[in-house]
């Protein structure tokens, strides 16, 4: 898919699901800084059972987005495809906007308490999504180095910290 149809379904679908996608993207031109490169011995994060939240479907949304990233991360280290790439963005872009709008709907469903809170950071990963896309726009080398860092932080610390406490919540534990 051409970059420019990508970024206008980026652009689509942040609307669609509330987020201001387009400035996030513009505004990341501002802070590429805070990006570290990664060493060539890192590897990026996959699904195992040691990332499930105890909820079938939403480990399995997560489990197709760590794929996807996964996906995107072997065909980035490639460089032989920036088209295989971005089309892969776009089916990462559609699973994270499927895979937020089905948890907001179950903590909204159950009267989550943080339910504000919990959106707020799917924003924030999405922007970051987006801040990678830019990279790549960019022709930046470092995409690999960013995906891994995205997937680190989302498994440790969205997963494992702010999924499973709403999980938590609406079972009852
Ligand atoms: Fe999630
Ligand atoms: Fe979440």
């Amino acid at each position: 898919m051409p970059l420019e149809k990508t970024l206008g379904l980026i652009r689509r679908l942040c609307h669609d699901a509330g987020i201001d996608g387009g400035g996030l993207l513009v505004d990341f031109s501002g802070t590429a800084s805070g990006i570290v490169e990664q060493g060539d011995n890192d590897m990026i994060i996959t699904w195992s059972n040691t990332l499930s939240v105890g909820h079938e479907s939403i480990d399995q949304e997560h489990k197709h987005v760590l794929d996807t990233m996964a996906r995107i991360y072997l065909v980035e280290l490639d460089k032989k495809s920036d088209e295989e790439v971005i089309q892969l963005f776009g089916e990462l872009i559609d699973l994270i906007v499927d895979h937020f709008h089905s948890e907001e709907t179950v903590m909204r469903a159950n009267r989550y308490p943080d339910a504000d809170d919990h959106s707020k950071l799917h924003g924030e990963f999405f922007s970051r999504i987006t801040s990678i896309l830019y990279l790549l726009e960019t022709g930046s080398d470092r995409v690999a180095g960013e995906l891994i860092r995205c997937v680190e932080d989302w498994a440790s610390h969205h997963i494992l910290v702010h999924d499973k406490k709403f999980i938590d919540f609406i079972s009852g534990a």
